[in-house]
């Protein structure tokens, strides 16, 4: 399987490309992909959209990259709104219940 990974942060790309040595991986953001239209089969935002303001615009890149009938999974710590009542721009480690 063929997999190309994203991250705005250099560290983290940098400890991708050492634990999976045959992938491809950019400092990117998610919202901008460096990628053609429809160019992928599979998406998979890992943990991602909570952390953005507008995940909204991931999920239309999403959509613009993946190819027709192509597969996209984001597992989130938590719900968005959640998140973002939280306050925090990492809410990873203490996700919050909606009052
Ligand atoms: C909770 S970490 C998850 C990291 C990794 N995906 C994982 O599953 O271990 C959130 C990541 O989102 C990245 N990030 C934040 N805003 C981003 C953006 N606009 N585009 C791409 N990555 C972004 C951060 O640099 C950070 O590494």
């Amino acid at each position: 399987m063929w997999a190309i990974g994203v991250d705005l942060d250099p560290a983290m790309i940098e400890v991708a490309a050492e634990r999976w040595p045959t992938g491809e991986f950019h400092v990117a953001d998610a919202t901008a992909l460096p990628l053609d239209d429809g160019s992928v089969t599979g998406y998979r935002a890992d943990k991602i959209l909570h952390a953005l303001p507008e995940p909204e615009r991931a999920v239309t890149e999403a959509r613009r990259v993946l190819a027709k009938n192509g597969r996209a999974a984001p597992p989130e710590p938590a719900p968005i709104e959640d998140a973002r009542g939280h306050g925090s721009p990492s809410p990873w480690w203490t996700p919050t219940k909606p009052e």
